[in-house]
């Protein structure tokens, strides 16, 4: 038997049953007929291939705050934001960030771009089309922008206000102990997941798609505040029913994935040269 890996902690069992038990039931749904008769329905025919374009979540009756969608985007290369990508956890919440910038980011990170027929694409993939995932920002130092959690729509590109307003304790009860890395960035996202979305054209194989998709986002995340210059750092260690209190969804249709603190550092990284970085600050799981 050849040896994929030893744990060095001896107490971790080496494989997690839950994971098999996702990894077997796909894998028994996966053949079946009705799944293969449901994706094909869904390939075929324009209006179950065009449902995508009413996955948008919107606010409508919250305060907005339009993004531009011109907003100049960062000339650095591919390459020099993957070798600048790095987790940075100590951010510099006196610097503020710029409508204009946040704008660009959330181009680059997360937007539309022309698509097939009238479905846009955007600028992750997803499975099927069917785009599952949501996104929040929580903004604290970004000039313009009452600070505040917001719900970023994509197709208007948009913010909208989520109230009542959120506060700082709430996320700091949430997400203790990176409750503080989170409240220290000039803003911090929340990628949450609609499952029903793709589910219910891939069924269980659906779950490994929502979760790729989400780390897809993750790093388009990563590596548009590489290309602008700013901190990120992913954040999986929440409570999620105060998580999910904190973005005001309901957990049984939406639920929250992951938070990223996003912005200005106190020792900004020079892009593309963190290739030759051993590394400033203490890795955390
Ligand atoms: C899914 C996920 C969850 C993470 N959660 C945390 C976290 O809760 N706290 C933290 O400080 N870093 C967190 N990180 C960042 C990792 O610690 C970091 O990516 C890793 O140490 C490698 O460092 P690098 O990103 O600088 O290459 C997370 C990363 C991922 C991908």
């Amino acid at each position: 038997m050849p040896i994929i890996e030893q744990t060095v902690d001896s107490l971790i069992p080496p494989s997690d049953p839950g994971w098999e038990l996702l990894h077997y039931s796909q894998f028994m749904e996966q053949w079946s007929d009705e799944v293969f008769g449901r994706m094909e329905r869904y390939n075929t025919n324009p209006e179950l291939w065009g449902e995508s374009l009413h996955f948008v979540k919107s606010y409508e009756e919250s305060r907005r705050v339009s993004l531009d969608r011109n907003a100049p985007l960062p000339t650095v290369s591919l390459v020099e934001a993957i070798a600048g990508r790095k987790s940075s956890r100590a951010f510099d919440l006196g610097a503020q960030v710029t409508l204009e910038q946040l704008s660009g980011f959330l181009r680059l990170a997360y937007s539309e771009l022309p698509g097939r027929d009238a479905v846009p694409r955007r600028t992750i993939p997803s499975g099927g089309g069917r785009y599952p995932l949501e996104l929040y920002v929580f903004a604290r130092a970004v000039k313009g922008v009452q600070p505040g959690l917001y719900h970023y729509n994509i197709r208007r590109f948009e913010l909208e206000s989520v109230e009542p307003a959120r506060t700082v304790e709430q996320l700091r009860e949430a997400y203790s102990p990176y409750g503080g890395m989170l409240e220290s960035a000039a803003f911090s996202l929340w990628v949450t997941v609609v499952p029903d979305r793709t589910n219910r054209k891939y069924g269980l194989r659906g779950w490994r798609f929502v979760m790729m998709e989400c780390g897809f986002l993750g790093q388009n995340i990563y590596l548009a505040s590489s290309a602008l210059g700013f901190g990120c750092c992913a954040v999986g260690g929440g409570w999620d029913p105060k998580v999910a209190d904190f973005i005001g969804v309901n957990r049984s249709q939406e639920f929250p994935m992951l938070a990223l603190a996003v912005g200005p550092q106190m020792v900004p990284d020079k892009v593309g040269l963190a290739v030759l970085d051993i590394g400033d600050q203490a890795e955390q799981p």
